[in-house]
């Protein structure tokens, strides 16, 4: 039986391994990420009027599903919305001097300037927290307007909402969401390094499996989670719009032609998926027909080689048990 050959046991050890950041160097990298926004809090006592309101840790580091392989440190900066400038460019630049005023002990070029958020550099750790701006009024529940980092635009959120959101699926899959999601971002990442024309957001693939569990689909067997994940994306060819009830009804999502619709589950007029194009669904689509069909070859394989073969299709040639 192949399973005696490559069991969940395995995905478990490998996820450790090779999948996901190692505990102790997530906490040090929030750690570094608590320290700029305590710093912030210490600034605005003594300077309410300071027109930056909060830092929120936001991003994979913030809902525990962050891979070894993390890159930057995603930080939502609220900012007010009447003493912020409107257009992007002069949005940045001004967040920019308010960071450096905030934070005197900070060099110039620690400080850098993005198309779409500021980035801060931490020298001796060579991490960057990237700073978005979200431009507030004053929501309890911290709605503001995010500066979308795919297109500038003006987007509804709240990183509070949306951590809630991720927090009530691993509630219910303690462990097992955050994990399964984990395997599948590896899995997409394994392929951008293949081909520079596959996209698929990490945020997508977190509202996927999160509508798939929220229908049953049971997580705490990865390789039966991973396989059904991967036939529900080849089988439903995006069809299907994902949406959830947690803040809105499905059915006030704005009406869209896009070819791929994964819904923000805090705002029914952002497809988080709006500038997937046919061709960009068609290469998901496809890759997932791929990586079903080695689990399944993989849970028939007789022999132990075939077997890790069938699973390094998906995991790549590190893959070993
Ligand atoms: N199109 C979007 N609309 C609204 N919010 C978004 C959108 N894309 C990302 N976000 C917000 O930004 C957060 C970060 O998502 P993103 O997909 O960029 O990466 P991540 O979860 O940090 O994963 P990783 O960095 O490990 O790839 C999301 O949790 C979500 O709150
Ligand atoms: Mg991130």
């Amino acid at each position: 039986m192949s399973r005696d050959h490559v069991s969940h046991a395995d995905l478990v050890r490998f996820a450790d391994e090779r999948v996901n950041l190692k505990r102790d160097d997530a906490a040090d990298l929030r750690a570094q990420a608590n320290r700029l926004r305590d710093r912030l809090e210490t600034y605005l006592a003594e300077h309410p009027d300071f027109a930056l309101r909060k830092m929120m840790l936001s991003g994979s580091l913030a809902k525990g599903t962050a891979l070894k392989s993390i890159s930057d440190i995603d930080v939502g900066c609220y900012v007010s919305s009447d003493s912020a400038p409107d257009k992007i460019s002069d949005l940045i630049d001004w967040l920019a001097k308010k960071l450096e005023t905030a934070f005197p002990n900070f060099k110039p070029e620690q400080i850098k300037r993005k198309t779409y958020s500021v980035g801060v550099n931490f020298i001796t750790t060579g991490n960057e927290v990237d700073i978005v701006p979200i431009l507030y009024a004053g929501d309890p529940q911290w709605r503001g307007d995010l500066v979308s980092q795919d297109t500038g635009e003006k987007l509804m959120t709240s990183v509070p909402m949306h951590l809630e959101f991720i927090r009530k699926r691993k509630t219910a899959n303690d462990k097992h969401f955050a994990q399964v999601v984990r395997f599948v971002k590896f899995w997409s990442q394994l392929i951008k390094q293949q081909d520079e024309n596959f996209r698929f957001k990490s945020f997508m693939i977190e509202l996927i499996v999160a509508y798939l569990a929220d229908r049953g689909l049971a997580l705490s067997d990865y390789p039966s989670a991973l396989g059904k994940i991967f036939a529900f994306i080849a089988n439903d060819d995006f069809e299907t719009a994902i949406t959830f009830a947690d803040y809105y009804n499905p059915a006030t999502c704005a009406a869209t032609g896009a070819p791929v619709r994964v819904w923000d589950p805090v705002n029914n007029k952002n497809n988080v998926s709006a500038l997937y194009t046919r061709q960009n669904k068609e290469k998901i689509v496809e890759a997932a027909l791929d990586a079903g069909d080695a689990i399944d070859s993989a849970l028939r394989a007789i022999t132990k080689g075939d077997t890790v073969r069938y699973w390094q299709k998906i995991f790549g040639p590190t893959f070993n048990v």
